[in-house]
């Protein structure tokens, strides 16, 4: 069985593609050092990471695997509270990426990796209402668009990348907020949502808010 977690052996896809989109993977050994060096932050559950040209998701993977050995270190002994955290864990990690199979890829690895731990750890009591929230969220933190424009695939029509920021409320529910990215980058309100301070210096606004639901029904939320 493959280990999902394992970096691509290859670091480059094609000349082409290094040419066209500087498409270079980050080999294991350097993400695992440079993770180490915000390790703090990476092993708490909720404090999100945005990887702006995540490629297949070579940060985003190591940060999802300590993030879950976490969850499973505090929480192996309740099933209800490993799945909520490890599903907690999962809204914290955002990513973008140019090319399409890259943004498929990244989502269908973390995917992976999160389902081998939360399946691991709930045996038989694991449910697929959770997968579908995990493939959820997924889709909608891991976005196909330009890190550098800021907007969608779409030429001149193109829509302003939009994340979700999932906020965990007593316990179970969560509230999803929507905010443009560019918005969340300019520089008064980086405290927003990205933030490593946990002060909302600004009252930021989001383009959407939904309505409080059980973690296991998000994906029906839309
Ligand atoms: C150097 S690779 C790094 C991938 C990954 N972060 C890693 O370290 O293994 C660069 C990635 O950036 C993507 N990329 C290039 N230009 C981009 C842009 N303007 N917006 C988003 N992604 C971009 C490429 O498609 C490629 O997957």
């Amino acid at each position: 069985m493959t280990d999902p977690n394992a970096l691509p052996n290859r670091h480059i896809k094609s000349r082409q593609r290094i040419a066209d989109h500087g498409e270079v993977f980050t080999a294991q050994r350097e993400v695992r050092a440079m993770i180490e060096l915000v390790n703090d932050e990476a092993a708490r559950i909720d404090s999100r990471f945005l990887e702006p040209a995540c490629g297949t998701g070579n940060f985003l993977a190591e940060i999802l695997s300590r993030k879950l050995r976490v969850v499973y270190e505090r929480y192996r002994s309740s099933p209800l509270e490993y799945e909520r955290y490890a599903i907690l864990a999962l809204t914290s990690i955002y990513g973008i990426d140019i090319l399409p199979d890259n943004v498929d890829e990244c989502r269908q690895r973390l995917y992976s990796i999160w389902d081998a731990a939360y399946s691991t750890a709930l045996g038989t009591k694991a449910k697929d209402e959770a997968r579908a929230s995990a493939r959820f969220i997924l889709s909608k933190n891991i976005l196909w668009g330009d890190a550098l424009s800021l907007r969608m695939p779409g030429g001149n029509d193109a829509s302003p990348i939009v994340f979700s920021e999932w906020s965990a409320v007593n316990g179970s529910l969560l509230k999803r907020r929507d905010f443009e990215l560019a918005y969340l980058l300019e520089p008064v309100r980086q405290l927003a949502m990205f933030s490593d301070e946990n002060q909302p210096a600004h009252i930021a606004e989001p383009v959407r808010e939904y309505p409080l639901v059980h973690y296991l029904n998000i994906a029906q939320q839309e």
